[in-house]
């Protein structure tokens, strides 16, 4: 089939750890677009990508890489595409970012399209915002339960991947991994901290043979920036501005997938069968939960799939509104590249919104 007359797209970022996915998932989605610019730094200018099995030449940010293109995806640093989504919308494409720049400003919408797809509609700065990586891990099934439920409250611990924080998040923990392997290390208080050095890439501390509980930067009262998106990103997205949200974020020595344990609570009384029949059926959702097999999602398992795996489906003890779960998704594929891929079809078809 001929590509004339489709919408072009951009994607920004093409060289990243979230721009690689990206180029895969546009090479197996359906192919609703014209042409693929690939779009990065000057650094990787002239670099040759393969996108839907074509070779395609990445060409700089500039503002002229905008001209004819429809949607522009943006997988680059926040400052980046604070700067450069508004030349894009400049020059007539409609933005997906995937940064935090614009993820809180109440004229771009947040969209995840299992569960808030008219959203994508009103975009009255030209910018739609792909929610952060840990908020899309665990949102497509907290929205599914609040659509019959009623959410109150949620309460999220986070297992966070290295990939989270990028290509440097990937290296750092590879490299510490080679320099723990085969090692009696992780047996006397600081061994692996001396063994891996005093550089700890993008984490606060060692990663590897270890956890850390801290993602992001630090803000009032001791809470991380990732735990603040968290709240305030699940807010946004299920249309709860006052829901209470407690979040603590922890990054674990997986290389891809998020993993979230989560509290719901709910208006009423809720089951487990009803909980179950509704992640069973729920679009995007993967039901995989039988603990006396030993069957239930694991990173290492979900690691380059598209859904969001539901597992260890529990009612709370000591609350018949609250259910307990354990939530794992790949944070490169549905946690970033895969929304962005899905709300650009929304944008280039509108008629699903
Ligand atoms: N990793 C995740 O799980 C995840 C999930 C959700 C959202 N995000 C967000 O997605 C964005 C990209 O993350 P990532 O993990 O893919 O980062 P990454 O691996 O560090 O890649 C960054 C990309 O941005 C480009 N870039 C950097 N500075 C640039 C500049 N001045 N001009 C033009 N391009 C520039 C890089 O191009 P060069 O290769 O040419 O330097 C590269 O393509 C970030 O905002 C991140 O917060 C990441």
């Amino acid at each position: 089939m001929t590509r004339s007359g489709r919408p072009a797209l951009a994607v920004v970022g093409a060289t990243g750890a979230v721009g690689t996915v990206l180029l895969q998932i546009l090479s197996q989605r359906a192919d609703v677009w014209g042409e693929i610019r690939l779009i990065a730094s000057p650094r990787s200018a002239g670099r040759k990508l393969t996108v839907r099995g074509e070779e395609t030449e990445v060409v700089a940010l500039t503002e002229e890489a905008f001209d004819g293109i429809d949607v522009a995806l943006f997988d680059v640093p926040d400052e980046v595409a604070a700067r450069w989504a508004p030349v894009a919308v400049a020059r007539g494409a409609v933005v997906v970012d995937n940064s935090g720049a614009f993820r809180m400003d109440p004229e771009v919408p947040l969209v995840v399209p299992e569960v808030n797809p008219h959203t994508a509609r009103i975009r009255p700065r030209g910018i739609l915002a792909n929610p952060n990586c840990t908020t899309l891990s665990m949102i497509v099934a907290v929205g599914a339960l609040h659509a019959e439920f009623g959410l109150r409250e949620l309460v999220v611990s986070s297992c966070q991947a290295v990939s989270g924080a990028g290509h440097a998040g990937v290296r750092t923990l590879r490299e510490q991994l080679s320099l723990v392997a085969g090692t009696e290390l992780g047996t006397g208080p600081g061994d692996v901290r001396r063994a891996v050095g005093d550089d700890t890439g993008p984490f606060a501390d060692p990663v590897a043979l270890n956890v850390v509980p801290w993602a992001g930067s630090l803000r009032e009262d001791g809470w991380s920036s990732e735990e603040m998106e968290v709240r305030d990103e699940s807010r946004k997205v299920l249309g709860l501005p006052r829901l209470p949200v407690a979040v603590t974020c922890v990054r674990v020595p997986v290389i891809t997938v998020h993993s979230l344990t989560v509290h719901a609570r709910f208006e009423h009384e809720v089951t487990v069968d009803g909980a179950r029949e509704i992640l069973a059926t729920a679009p995007g959702v993967v039901l995989y939960d039988n603990p006396a097999a030993g069957e239930f999602p694991t990173p290492a398992d979900v690691v380059g799939t598209d859904p969001t795996w539901v597992g260890r489906v529990r009612r709370a003890l000591d609350d018949p509104t609250a259910l307990e779960l354990f939530v794992c998704g790949d944070n490169l594929r549905k946690g970033a590249a895969l929304n962005t891929a899905q709300i650009a079809e929304l944008v280039a078809l509108p008629a699903r919104s």
